[in-house]
């Protein structure tokens, strides 16, 4: 039987690589600064068994069938909004994410963030390098404490869960709202259920950990920031069209809330004429969160894990859709 090949949509740390080599021949999109465009991505897999996407590639339909061969879509990342599933699913294509690998670093940042927000990191960083300090002064730059303050976070999956630890060891308070309400983690990890509206009216800082979905886009909008405390912390490490960007940008010029902490856009890069970059009172990143080197070593192992998994006809370690693996 002839090797299986492999289309690889960036390039990856060399001990993923070694794990696909000895198990397929494989294509490597060898540009770091662009992804590969519609057109390369449509050409490229009409030979291919697998795909090692990232969550710049979007894989529909249409580049399903356009590799009539392919068996399994291993995507480097958490989230799979970037593949269609249910067109897998028909297509009995197997696809695959990196979950856990990256739970502990993505909650570092979100509480990262949030600190940096809430203390004004970065615009002291910047006036001290424009050499605006001219005096230590009582409220210059003055933020908002995390100590013993409330901590409202949406969603309560893995990473959610390790936020919460996190503010533990702050003496936080922690509420949260998640439709799948997780009493055994109300008991672990001591912290209450709340609804919706409640979280957002009384936290000191939300911390948005939800997947994007039909359901969830634009779940923060205008109404939402509305009821924020205007000393609220506002933080997303989860997926950018979560919130209405615009909402946001207007919330933080009026000051409805104090500051936020954003990994996450509508649209990445976020375009620099965007408003939110306008607002001095936003600390935002360029979609890293997960980005430990150790953390972005495992999750591209991981990734070609799931995929040779598949390749070789064994269950891969993560399968978002194992329906397809029966029968
Ligand atoms: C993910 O994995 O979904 C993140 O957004 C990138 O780490």
């Amino acid at each position: 039987m002839s090797r299986p090949r492999v289309y690889v949509t960036r390039r990856l740390p060399q001990p993923a690589l070694d794990i696909i080599r000895p198990i397929a021949d494989f294509t490597l999109w060898d540009r770091e600064d662009v992804p590969p465009s519609r057109q390369v991505l449509l050409r490229e897999v009409t030979q291919v068994d697998g795909l090692l996407s990232l969550l710049t590639d979007r894989i529909d339909g249409e580049v399903m069938d356009a590799a009539p061969r392919l068996r399994v879509v291993s995507n480097f990342a958490v989230g799979f909004d970037n593949i269609d599933i249910p067109a897998a699913t028909q297509r009995r294509i197997v696809v695959t994410n990196t979950p856990e690998v990256l739970t502990e670093t993505v909650a570092d940042f979100a509480f990262c963030l949030m600190l940096a927000a809430a203390r004004r990191l970065v615009e002291g960083d910047r006036y001290a390098r424009d050499g605006k300090w001219k005096t230590w002064e009582p409220l210059l730059l003055a933020g908002q404490d995390m100590y013993r303050a409330t901590l409202g976070l949406i969603g309560l999956g893995r990473i959610g869960s390790a936020v919460a630890r996190r503010a533990k060891g702050f003496e936080m308070r922690v509420m949260y709202y998640d439709p799948f309400r997780r009493e055994d983690l109300e008991q672990s990890l001591q912290i209450e259920y709340r609804p919706f509206t409640d979280v957002l009216r009384q936290a000191d800082f939300i911390s948005v950990h939800v997947p994007l979905s039909e359901q969830t886009r634009h779940l923060i909008g205008r109404d939402q920031f509305s009821m924020m405390k205007p000393t609220a912390v506002f933080v997303n490490t989860s997926r950018g069209p979560v919130v209405d960007q615009q909402a946001l940008a207007e919330a933080l010029a009026a000051r409805r809330i104090f500051a936020a902490g954003i990994d996450v856009f509508e649209r990445e890069p976020v375009p620099t004429d965007d408003p939110l970059l306008a607002q001095g009172n936003a600390i935002v990143a360029p979609h890293i969160a997960s980005a430990s080197i150790p953390t972005r070593i495992r999750m591209a192992t991981l990734a070609a894990e799931n995929l040779v998994a598949v390749l070789q006809g064994k269950r891969p370690p993560n399968p978002v859709n194992p329906e397809v693996l029966k029968g």
